[in-house]
């Protein structure tokens, strides 16, 4: 029995799903195939992700394949409850509802478990963690899974590295079509489209200052500059760090970087990044945001004990002022900024994502018993499969070696 926050909300869901199905071509090709083969026929598949529209459609296409689907969000904040009614009215269950204390998120979570999976995709951890750590009993049919996101894959390999991961599961994050594109330019775009809808500022000219270069750094410290911005980035790591500065950003340490920032952004996957070294460094009226899968990258602690007062602004705005008068503006709580203030990455980048996730959990269903319990790679053949998808559905033909180029590549011989 599913638990949602108004049915009467499923029309302007079945809208929303519908216009990001049809720009997941990709998705949409296995779709076709999943309800011609059914490979998961009579499974149960539980889904832990962000509920949003492009979600929803994954949902429905594992569903056309033949599985009990039950899903819950990933976030106390990123479920949208249009999308999560009108996908009970396609048949999945749904235990999701936006703005969850910490109790109802995990008691969402236990009742997606008792719904006793075969499969599962996880999104960050949490569902694989609670497993583990409370309800071990309901991992005894699980044959395998899916993880979509760095955050995820670290805490399963910290599983795994203890020894007492139940059973395997694939690294979507780690697939070339995953990072390349969802991290760098779903994220990349996604954090500014939820941070300008959020204060509707501008950003040309201002400075960005990006925590963390990775895939999804990355992606957001170019389209700031995209969008006119100076933009600054802090590392921990040294090669990323001159990365960075010869991809033309200006480098520096975040003491250096806080009272120049208009924008903060986090996205290092790491806790307290920003802290009490850095608030009261800050200009008034800096505006404060995370990407990052937890809402510990920007000490929301150490912010609240540096303010006499904090209130609500704007929608997903709170204001936080110092002791002198300046002003931190947080966005969305801390939680990330694209998801839990926006509508998460564009279809065409999800339908990548979930692609790899539909074929990936294919994948793991049909050789869970070859391949025992750890954290595998995403199959390349996969990888390429959903890439030449994508390149089909965009129109574009690329060349194919000649079986001389093969033999060449093949050789040792001067
Ligand atoms: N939509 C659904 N899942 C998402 C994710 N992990 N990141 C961004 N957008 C999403």
């Amino acid at each position: 029995m599913s638990i949602v926050r108004d049915m009467a909300l499923a029309k302007d869901g079945h809208r929303k799903i519908a216009w990001a199905a049809a720009h997941m071509p990709v998705l949409s090709r296995i779709r076709e195939e999943f309800e011609r083969t059914k490979p998961f026929a009579g499974l149960n598949v539980a889904i832990c992700l962000h509920l949003e529209a492009k979600t929803a459609y994954l949902a429905k296409v594992i569903h056309a394949g033949g599985a009990n689907v039950a899903i819950t969000g990933s976030n106390p904040l990123s479920t949208q409850d249009d999308v999560a009614a009108a996908l009970v009215e396609d048949g999945i269950t749904v235990y999701a509802k936006y703005n969850l204390t910490a109790d109802e998120y995990k008691d969402f979570l236990i009742k997606t478990l008792e719904t006793e999976p075969d499969l599962i995709i996880d999104d960050g951890g949490d569902l694989v963690a609670i497993l583990h750590a409370e309800r071990p009993d309901l991992a005894k049919k699980i044959r395998g899974g899916c993880e979509e996101t760095t955050t995820g894959i670290i805490r399963l390999r910290a599983l795994e590295k203890e020894g007492k991961l139940r059973f395997p599961m694939v690294a979507v994050n780690d697939a070339y079509c995953k990072h390349l594109f969802d991290n760098r330019y779903g994220t990349g775009q996604s954090v500014w489209d939820g941070i300008m809808r959020t204060t509707n500022l501008v950003v040309a000219g201002k400075t960005a200052v990006v925590v963390g270069y990775g895939w999804c750094g990355k992606g957001v410290a170019m389209r700031a500059k995209g969008l006119g911005a100076r933009v600054i980035v802090t590392e921990v790591d040294p090669i990323k760090a001159i990365e960075a500065y010869m991809d033309g950003f200006e480098v520096m340490a975040l003491e250096e970087a806080a009272p120049l920032g208009d924008f903060f952004v986090t996205v290092t996957g790491n806790a307290s990044c920003i802290d009490a070294r850095h608030f009261p460094k800050m200009k008034d009226g800096a505006i404060l945001a995370n990407a990052g899968h937890f809402d510990v990258e920007i000490n929301k602690n150490d912010l609240r004990k540096l303010s006499r007062s904090v209130r609500e602004v704007r929608k997903n705005i709170t204001e936080y002022t110092l002791e002198d008068g300046r002003r931190l503006y947080l966005l969305a709580d801390g939680r990330l900024v694209n998801l839990a203030a926006g509508d998460g990455h564009p279809a065409e980048i999800m339908d990548m994502t979930f692609a790899l996730q539909a074929l990936s959990l294919q994948y793991i269903n049909e050789h869970h018993g070859e391949v025992g319990p750890r954290v595998l790679e995403v199959p390349y053949a996969i990888d390429q499969q959903v890439a030449r998808y994508m390149l089909e559905a965009l129109g574009i033909r690329i060349d194919e070696l000649t079986d001389a180029q093969k033999r060449y590549l093949e050789s040792w011989k001067v």
